[in-house]
């Protein structure tokens, strides 16, 4: 079965053609970050321009590299929700007209359920049930995913923890912005961390005052800026950082909180619904510092622990279509009339789980 998936849900546009939900024969993926960089982060109007110049070439791209035409594909995967909506409509309608014209199932496939799926190709054997953090810049979600029959054709997703207010890859960016560092912080202060002692500073760690396994952000951002506003710290690109311990300390304290406090609720998670396995995924599934973490203490307690390699970490059109394939052959086929939903929810609160105490 083959499968063309398209990705557009916010600065990446992305086309993929994956073999029965399994193999990549192509991975294309145009960056956008030259565009947005100047301004410090995603300028909506810019980026879907650039989706709609760059559409058509990607999915041409994608096609050539894999040596297939589009009359040889089973069907279209395409990203809905959650993204921007002027973005999300250009690989949604161009995902529509191409399947009309071809007369091609479509399906219209969640980015969040896109990113679980990224692991399906290097860990096809995850042992489910399992713990997905999903981390990104626009999320930071914990999810129970089980698998009723074995293997990746068909998950189910229940929400356990959510952010109550940034996500992951937000407080990155910011932080990132706050020193002066270029757009998106997350890869940059990745690689300053490394510089310098994450033991420097002792960064507060956000609490959930009802114990749920939720994670918060903005406390910590709000830490580094009072910081940067004491001390008076002027903006500095990654080459002058490289030669400023006491830089180097900040932010590899600021990312040591950040990975603590993620491993915080996903250990609570762990505790509570004993998975088989953690999945890691989204565009922080990228930090180093967060893998290493992640692998000893997952050692520790004995479940196993699964992320993608870097380039089906970062928004991507492989993933999508892994995701679309397994809904291609339950036949959950979209309609043409079909909207984009910049929210999209894979899993909505629920008032009995992973506890009710939390959320009543
Ligand atoms: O999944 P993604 O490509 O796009 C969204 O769906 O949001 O994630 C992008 C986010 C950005 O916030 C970026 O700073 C962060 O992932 N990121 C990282 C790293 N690489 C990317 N954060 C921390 N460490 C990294 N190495
Ligand atoms: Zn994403």
């Amino acid at each position: 079965m083959l499968v063309l998936g398209i990705e557009t849900s916010c600065d990446e546009t992305a086309a993929a053609i994956v073999e029965d939900g399994q193999h990549i024969l192509s991975n294309v993926i145009h960056s956008q970050v030259k565009t947005h960089t100047p301004y410090g982060g995603v300028v909506p109007e810019l980026a879907s321009r650039e989706h709609l110049a760059k559409i058509r070439p990607i999915v041409d791209q994608a096609f050539a590299d894999a040596g297939k035409t589009l009359d040889e594909i089973d069907g279209i995967a395409a990203t809905a929700g959650p993204g921007l909506i002027g973005s999300l409509i250009v690989g949604l309608t161009y995902a529509k007209s191409l399947a009309f014209a071809k007369n091609k199932p479509l399906t219209a496939v969640n980015h969040i359920e896109g990113h679980i799926y990224s692991v399906c190709f290097e860990h096809p054997g995850v042992e489910f049930p399992a713990l997905a953090l999903v981390v990104s810049g626009g999320h930071s979600n914990l999810f129970w995913v089980e698998s009723p029959s074995g293997g990746f054709r068909h998950l189910t997703y229940k929400l356990v923890g959510k952010t109550r207010d940034d996500a992951a890859g937000e407080a990155y960016d910011k932080v990132g912005k706050l020193l002066g560092l270029q757009y998106p912080g997350g890869p940059v202060i990745d690689r300053l961390a490394k510089l310098g002692n994450r033991d420097a500073i002792g960064f507060p760690m956000a609490k959930i005052s009802d114990g749920s396994p939720d994670f918060s952000f903005s406390g910590i951002k709000t830490a580094v800026l009072r910081l940067v506003r004491s001390e008076n710290l002027e903006p500095k690109t990654e080459a002058e950082t490289r030669e400023d311990t006491h830089r180097l300390d900040v932010l590899a304290s600021f990312q040591e909180a950040v990975v603590q406090m993620l491993w915080s609720t996903t250990s609570q998670g762990i505790a509570l619904l004993k998975p088989r396995s953690l999945i890691l995924s989204g565009g922080v599934a990228a930090n180093s510092r967060l893998r290493q973490y992640l692998s000893e203490k997952t050692a520790e307690v004995g479940i196993g622990f699964h992320f993608p390699k870097p380039v089906l970490t970062t928004d991507n059109a492989a993933m999508i279509a892994a995701a679309g394939t397994a809904k291609l052959l339950r036949g959950e086929i979209a309609d043409f009339d079909f909207n984009p939903d910049p929210n999209m929810r894979l899993a909505l609160p629920d008032a009995s789980f992973p506890d009710k105490r939390w959320r009543t």
